[in-house]
C-alpha cells in the first residue's frame, strides 16, 4: 500500500538554520493499516505526510504508492490517490461556497469538468446520505455557506469530502487539536466510522496519547526525524500512556514534562 524507504528530509541546506526533518524513515503499511503517529513537537511527523503527500522534494529515497514509485512525482499527481485533513478547520473547505458545491468539488477532483455542469439530483441525493453519516443536521442545510459552520463542522465535512472519492491513503495531521474536546471526541468517532467502512488505510498524527493507544490498528513514535518504535495489534491496545511515555524519554533523554502530550 505505502512504502517509505530510506526517506531523508533536511530544510534550509547549508544555511544557519538546517534542520534535519526526517532522517532515513523506513515504514511499510498494508492495505487497511489504520497508524497512529505521536511524537513531540518536532519530530518529523507533519514533514512525513508533507513528503507523501509530494509538498516538497525528498532529497533521498523512495515513496512507493500503491506500487507505483511517486518519489519524483509532484503534488497534485499524488492528490487523487490521498484524502487529506489537517489541523485547522479553515484550510479543507472553501468557506464561501455552499456545502453541497464543496462536496461536489471534492467529488470532481480529478476530473475534468469542475463546477461548470451544476449539481445533479443524483449527486444531491448522494452528498443528503453522506452528510446524514455525520450526525449533525448538515444534510437539511446543503445550500448554506460552509463558512457559517462551526470549525468542528467543517472538521466534520473535511473528512467527509477527503474519503469520497474512497482514497489509498487517508492523512490526517492532528485534526481536532483545534477543536474544543467534545466536538474532538465526535470528529475522532466519525473518522473511525469513515476509515471503517470505507476500508481506508489511514495514518493519523495526535497529541493524545489515549487516542493514539485506542484508535487504528498499529502506533507510530517519531523522535528527531527517526520513528523510534512501532507496535501493533493486542500490544499496541495493551500499551499505558507511561509507557509510551517511558520509550520517549530512554529514546530522546528528554522528559515530557511541561509538553501538551501530558495535559490531554
Ligand atoms: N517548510 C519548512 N521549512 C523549514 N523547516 C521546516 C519546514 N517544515 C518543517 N520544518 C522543520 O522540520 C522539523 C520537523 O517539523 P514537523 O514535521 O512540522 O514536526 P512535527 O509535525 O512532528 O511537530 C522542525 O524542526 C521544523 O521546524
Ligand atoms: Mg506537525
Amino acid at each position: 500500500m505505502l512504502e517509505l524507504k530510506n526517506v531523508h528530509k533536511t530544510f534550509n541546506i547549508g544555511t544557519i538554520n538546517e534542520k534535519k526533518a526526517l532522517q532515513g524513515i523506513d515504514l511499510h503499511l498494508d492495505p487497511g493499516d489504520f497508524v497512529t503517529i505521536i511524537g513531540g513537537n518536532g519530530a518529523g511527523k507533519s514533514t512525513m505526510l508533507n513528503m507523501i503527500a509530494g509538498v516538497y522534494p525528498i532529497d533521498a529515497g523512495k515513496i512507493i504508492l500503491n506500487g507505483d514509485d511517486v518519489s519524483r512525482k509532484p503534488e497534485h499527481a499524488r492528490a487523487r490517490h490521498l484524502g487529506r485533513v489537517f489541523q485547522d478547520p479553515m484550510r479543507g473547505t472553501a468557506a464561501g461556497m455552499e456545502i453541497e458545491e464543496n462536496l461536489a468539488l471534492a467529488y470532481r477532483r480529478g476530473k475534468s469538468r469542475g463546477l461548470s455542469w451544476g449539481i445533479t439530483k443524483k449527486e444531491k441525493e448522494l452528498y443528503h446520505e453522506k452528510l446524514k453519516i455525520l450526525e449533525l443536521g448538515l444534510e437539511d442545510r446543503m445550500t448554506s455557506k460552509v463558512g457559517l459552520l462551526s470549525g468542528g463542522q467543517r472538521q466534520a465535512l473535511t473528512l467527509l469530502m477527503a474519503a469520497l472519492q474512497k482514497p489509498e491513503l487517508l492523512l490526517l495531521d492532528e485534526h481536532t487539536a483545534a477543536l474544543d474536546p467534545k466536538t474532538a471526541k465526535k470528529v475522532l468517532e466519525l473518522t473511525e466510522k469513515i476509515v471503517d467502512e470505507n476500508n481506508l488505510t489511514a495514518m493519523m498524527v495526535t497529541h493524545n496519547m489515549k487516542d493514539a493507544i485506542r484508535m487504528g490498528n498499529r502506533l507510530i513514535m517519531m523522535n528527531d526525524g527517526k520513528i523510534i518504535y512501532d507496535v501493533r495489534g493486542e500490544e499496541k491496545k495493551n500499551l499505558h500512556v507511561s509507557e509510551l511515555l517511558q520509550k520517549f524519554e530512554e529514546a530522546s533523554g528528554d522528559e515530557f514534562a511541561n509538553d501538551r502530550m501530558l495535559l490531554s
